[in-house]
């Protein structure tokens, strides 16, 4: 799968983020990357949206993770994991936060900055790359599906992310 969006306000991006959120499901990992002030954080309120997230999304000034809770479409509890790792100084950070748990448990997990994990990253994944376009408030979104390390289906990986 892979797809792509242009946005021309936050609100689109926003409402493009909850679009895309009807296709996630527990346990899955979006890793969001993208030049400063493209609208990850934008695109992860959308997300936050989608599943009604209580507490109002902002950008981490000082934490590295914040932590939403939701509800999926049946109206069970659902936990988001927000991680900005645009201040993580090395890898020891994000270790000793525990990433495994945000990863590899049955929340959802969105990560600003993905791309400093680069292997660490889970192989299945989606990738979710955010770019300025020619207008002032013009943004390209492209999303893709990632499954063991290759975007299907034509397999080519994404240069800046590995
Ligand atoms: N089409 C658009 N989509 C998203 N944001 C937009 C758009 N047009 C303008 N904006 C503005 O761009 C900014 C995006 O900020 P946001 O914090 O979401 O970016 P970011 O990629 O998370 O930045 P950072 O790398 O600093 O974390 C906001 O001020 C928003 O209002
Ligand atoms: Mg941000």
């Amino acid at each position: 799968m892979e797809q792509q969006i242009i946005t021309f306000s936050e609100r689109e991006t926003i409402d493009a983020a909850r679009s895309f959120a009807a296709t996630l499901k527990r346990g899955d990992v979006v890793a969001l990357s993208g030049e400063l002030g493209t609208g990850k954080t934008r695109f992860v309120k959308g997300v936050c949206e989608a599943f009604h997230a209580r507490n109002p999304v902002t950008s981490p000034s000082f934490v590295i993770l914040n932590r939403y809770e939701g509800r999926d479409s049946r109206g069970d509890e659902l936990l988001i994991y927000h991680l900005d790792l645009y201040r993580v100084k090395s890898l020891e950070e994000v270790y000793d936060i525990g990433f495994e748990e945000f990863f590899y448990g049955d929340a959802i997990c969105l990560i600003e900055w993905a791309e400093l994990l680069s292997d660490l990253l889970p192989v299945e994944r989606y990738d979710v790359h955010l770019s300025y376009g020619v207008a002032e408030h013009e943004r390209r979104i492209e999303i893709a599906r990632v499954a063991g390390g290759a975007l299907q289906p034509d397999g080519e990986r994404r240069a800046g992310l590995s």
